[in-house]
C-alpha cells in the first residue's frame, strides 16, 4: 500500500514556512557527512533501503534524513505503537524527495507479506527498528515481547538472506550495559539485561554474530542508542507514545502541555550532582544521522558484524533535564519526588570514540536544542499524531 500524502491534524504544513522550504538552508537537514538534498551523494544514488518501524519515533526521523539524503526508502511498519499521519509528514518534510518513499502497513512476523515486499523490490540495506520498547510492559507480558522482537527478527533475517539481502543496521540500547561499574560505557563493557525488553536486544545482537559466523557476506551494524529525545525542528515530527509515556522526555512534555498534573522523579539519593539519575540524552535527528553514517560503512569491504554507541558522551541528570525544559517552554514541570524505579541505573553514558573515529559521527545537538525542539512538537501537537478524545 503506498502512502497517500495530505495532513493535517490541527497543525499547520511546516512547508508553508520558508525556513522549511529548502532543506539545504538548514544545518538540520544535513546529512553527517554535510551532503543534503541538493546534492544526493554518489554512495546514495539508486540506493534502496527497507526501514522496519519507519513510521515509529526514530524511524521517521530517519527515513526523512535517508529520503533528503537522496535515498529510496520504504517503510514495513504494522503501525502498533504509530500512526500513517507520521508517514505523511515525512513525506511532506522531504518535499521533491517524498515520491521516493513507499510505505506499507505489514507486520514483520507476516512472512508472506514480507516476502512479497522483497519479491517486488531490490533492497541494498535494512534498517531494523521494528520491536516493542516498553521495560516495565516486557516484565508483564514477556511472551509478546519475545514473540515480537524475535520472532520479527528471525523472519526478517530469513526473508533478507533468502533474497540476496544481507546488509542490515540493528537498533540495539544502552539497555545491554545494564548498571556500568563505570562511565562512559565502552562497546567492549561487559553486557546483561535485567527485563525480558533488553534480553530481546542482547538475544538480537547474538543472533546477529552467529550468522554473520555461519556467512561472513553479511555485513550488520549493531547500534546501541543511548537516549533518544527532541524532535525534528519543524515541529512537524515527534515521539508519540501510546499510553502513559515511560520514559522520562514524552512524560515532561505531556506535564508541559497540561495533559498531566506533575512529574515523578524516581529517586534522589544516587551519588550524582542533585541525587537524581544521570543519562546520555541525544537529539533524534543526530541519531537518524548516525544512521545514514552507518550505512555509508556497510559499503566498506571488510565490515562483519561491528556494533557502535550512538550517544553525546555527556550525562544529564533529571533535574537538570527539567530545568533545561523549562527554560526552553517558559513551562513550570510540577515535581513529586517518589523511590527508585527498580532497574533503573545511576549513571548511564557513551564512550563515543568508536563511532566518531569509525563512523565519522559525531552528535551536533546538546541538551538546549533537545528541549527547544521538543518544546516545538510538543505545544504545535499537544496529542501527537491524534486528537484530544483518540487517546489516553
Ligand atoms: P517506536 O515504538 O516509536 O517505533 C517502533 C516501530 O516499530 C513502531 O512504529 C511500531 O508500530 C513498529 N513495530 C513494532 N513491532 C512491529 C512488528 N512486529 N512489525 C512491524 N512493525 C512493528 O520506538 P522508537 O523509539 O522509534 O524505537 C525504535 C527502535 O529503537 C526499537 O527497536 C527500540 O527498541 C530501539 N531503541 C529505542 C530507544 C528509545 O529510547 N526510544 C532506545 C534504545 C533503543
Ligand atoms: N525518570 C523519572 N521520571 C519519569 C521517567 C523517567 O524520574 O517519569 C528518570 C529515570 O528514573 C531515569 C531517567 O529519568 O533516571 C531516564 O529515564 P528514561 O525512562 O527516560 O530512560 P532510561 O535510561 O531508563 O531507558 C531508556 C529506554 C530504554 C533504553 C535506554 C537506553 O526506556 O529502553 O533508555 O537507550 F534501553
Amino acid at each position: 500500500m503506498a502512502s497517500r500524502v495530505g495532513i493535517t491534524n490541527g497543525t499547520s504544513s511546516p512547508l508553508n514556512s520558508s525556513r522549511f522550504l529548502s532543506p539545504s538552508k538548514n544545518s538540520s537537514f544535513q546529512t553527517q557527512n554535510g551532503s543534503n538534498s541538493n546534492s544526493a551523494s554518489l554512495m546514495t544514488q539508486n540506493k534502496t533501503v527497507l526501514v522496519t518501524g519507519g513510521a515509529g519515533y526514530i524511524g521517521s526521523h530517519t527515513v526523512l534524513q535517508l529520503l533528503l539524503g537522496g535515498f529510496k526508502t520504504v517503510i514495513v511498519d504494522n503501525l502498533d505503537n504509530s500512526s500513517e499521519v507520521a508517514v505523511r509528514r515525512v513525506k511532506e518534510l522531504a518535499a521533491e524527495f517524498g515520491k521516493n518513499l513507499n510505505f506499507h502497513k505489514v507486520d514483520l512476523r507476516d512472512k508472506a507479506a514480507l516476502e512479497q515486499i522483497f519479491s517486488s523490490t531490490k533492497f541494498d540495506a535494512v534498517i531494523h527498528f521494528a520491536g516493542m520498547k516498553a521495560v516495565g510492559e516486557s516484565v508483564q507480558k514477556p511472551l509478546l515481547y519475545y514473540n515480537n522482537n524475535l520472532i520479527g527478527t528471525i523472519t526478517l533475517l530469513e526473508v533478507m538472506a533468502a533474497h540476496g539481502c544481507k546488509k542490515l543496521v540493528f537498533s540495539s540500547s544502552a539497555t545491554v550495559y545494564g548498571w556500568p561499574k563505570e562511565v562512559p560505557c565502552t562497546e567492549e563493557f561487559p553486557l546483561s539485561a535485567a527485563n525480558p525488553y533488553g534480553r530481546t536486544k542482547l538475544t538480537i545482537e547474538e543472533i546477529c554474530r552467529d550468522v554473520n559466523r555461519a556467512d561472513p557476506d553479511w555485513k550488520i551494524m549493531l547500534l546501541r542508542y543511548f537516549n533518544p529525545v527532541g524532535a525534528h525542528p519543524s515541529g512537524y515530527i515527534g515521539e508519540d507514545p501510546h499510553g502513559i509515556p515511560n520514559n522520562l522526555m514524552p512524560f515532561i512534555q505531556q506535564v508541559a502541555v497540561g495533559r498531566r498534573p506533575a512529574l515523578t522523579v524516581f529517586g534522589n539519593d544516587y551519588k550524582t550532582v542533585d541525587g537524581t539519575g544521570v543519562r546520555d540524552y541525544i537529539h533524534v535527528v543526530d541519531l537518524a544521522d548516525g544512521h545514514i553514517a552507518a550505512l555509508r560503512k556497510l559499503e566498506e569491504a571488510d565490515i562483519g558484524c561491528d556494533v557502535y554507541n550512538l550517544g553525546t558522551g555527556k550525562g544529564t541528570s533529571v533535574l537538570e533535564m527539567v530545568r533545561a525544559f523549562e527554560k526552553a517552554s517558559g513551562k513550570k514541570i510540577p515535581l513529586v519526588k517518589a523511590g527508585r524505579r527498580p532497574g533503573d541505573a545511576e549513571i548511564v553514558y557513551a564512550s563515543t570514540k568508536k563511532a566518531e573515529r569509525e563512523l565519522k559521527w559525531k552528535a551536533k545537538y546538546g541538551i538546549d536544542e533537545m528541549c527547544r525542539d521538543q518544546w516545538n512538537w510538543a505545544s504545535k501537537n499537544p496529542y501527537g499524531y491524534g486528537s484530544p478524545d483518540s487517546t489516553n
